[in-house]
């Protein structure tokens, strides 16, 4: 038995369909990402599971027990939004000590045990007594963060905690968050539109589209095989040509340049060269115009001699081809 079970959840607003017969299983101690595009269900999915949005058909299953119609205050859930939202006028500590108030069994010393000890978790012991306007982005994310677990809740609900962040902060918390994540052991259900945010954090990664689920499956599965043509071009990079009746995809890195006297599957003419540092972008056309990158080592690409409108040789490996029915849209 799963952890959470999202069951055949439908959300409709007035004539807008926001989730379509969704479901999902979660693990215990899993980190999962709900990852789609801007519009696509993701919030009204957390705020489902949270209880803080009702379904119009479906169930949420939480270890077990039907908590479909259980109010939020009766599920045991952190939640940390994009914007910090803690309280200007009350210090980190404060913040902290607030949230840990809602739970009468703790005594005073109690409570702040347990705010030192999640303030250290999140390493902000030496601005326990600062207010957020004196406090980083990324800082005031992690006070955020140490606010929903301090409670010791059963899952933590994330909804795009990084997107208000630059990117570096950004990169440097998703180890953070992934880290502490780990550490307690806590089911954790992170909510993004960023791709490469989904790759690195999770264990499994949810992918939405217009209401629906299009895969579920590990980093590595849905980037290697991709179920449909969306998954494909918004999980990396992917190149789709027509070959006889079908679509056929494979991602820039696996074609394989070759000199001219080699064998090859693809020629294409050179648009651009793209130097990206440690790898080169080559956009080429195909003889139906079709047009595809391919991604080198840019070492590789100053040996092969390639400039605007010279021919590139590829090799396409079979086993990295996907193919998909010319129906599925791209
Ligand atoms: N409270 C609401 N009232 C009306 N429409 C809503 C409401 N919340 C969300 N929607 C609509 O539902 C769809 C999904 O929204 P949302 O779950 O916020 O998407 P995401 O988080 O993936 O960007 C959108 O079209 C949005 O406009
Ligand atoms: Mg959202």
């Amino acid at each position: 038995m799963s952890f959470l079970e999202i069951k055949n959840i439908t959300k409709r607003f007035d004539k807008q369909t926001a989730l379509s017969n969704v479901s999902a299983n979660i693990e215990k101690g899993e980190l999962v990402c709900i990852l789609g595009p801007s519009g696509c269900g993701k919030t009204t999915l957390l705020r489902i599971i949270a209880g803080l949005e009702n379904a119009n058909s479906g169930k949420i299953i939480i270890d077990g027990k039907d908590c479909t119609s259980l109010p939020a205050s009766e599920r045991n859930f952190g939640i940390v939004f994009q914007s910090y939202a803690l309280f200007p006028n009350m210090t980190v500590l404060q913040n902290i000590l607030f949230g840990l108030q809602q739970k009468k069994s703790l005594s005073k010393a109690d409570m702040l045990d347990k705010a030192t000890e999640v303030l250290r978790l999140v390493d902000l012991t030496e601005h326990t007594n600062k207010y957020p306007r004196q406090l980083s982005g990324g800082q005031q994310q992690r006070t955020a963060l140490a606010r929903a677990i301090a409670l010791s809740p059963s899952y933590l609900l994330l909804d795009e905690p990084l997107s208000a962040l630059d990117a570096k902060v950004r990169a440097r918390l998703r180890g953070e968050i992934r880290a502490i994540q780990r550490s307690l052991g806590i089911t954790t259900i992170m909510v993004t539109h960023d791709q490469e945010e989904a790759l690195t954090m999770s264990d499994r990664i949810i992918v939405m589209n217009n209401a629906v689920v299009e895969q579920v499956g590990t980093p590595r599965s849905i980037y290697d095989n991709p179920a449909t043509p969306f998954v494909a071009n918004f999980i990396g990079s992917m190149n789709f040509y027509k070959s006889g009746g079908e679509i056929c995809a494979i991602r820039p890195e696996k074609l394989i340049p070759v000199e001219r006297h080699e064998a090859y599957d693809i020629a294409a003419a050179v648009k651009a060269l793209e130097f990206k540092g440690a790898l080169t972008r080559i956009y080429a056309v195909l003889p139906e115009m079709d047009e595809i990158y391919v991604d080198i080592i840019s070492d590789r690409a100053d040996a092969l001699g390639l400039h605007e409108g010279a021919l590139l040789f590829l090799k396409a490996p079979a086993e990295y081809q996907i193919k998909y029915s010319a129906k599925a849209a791209v």
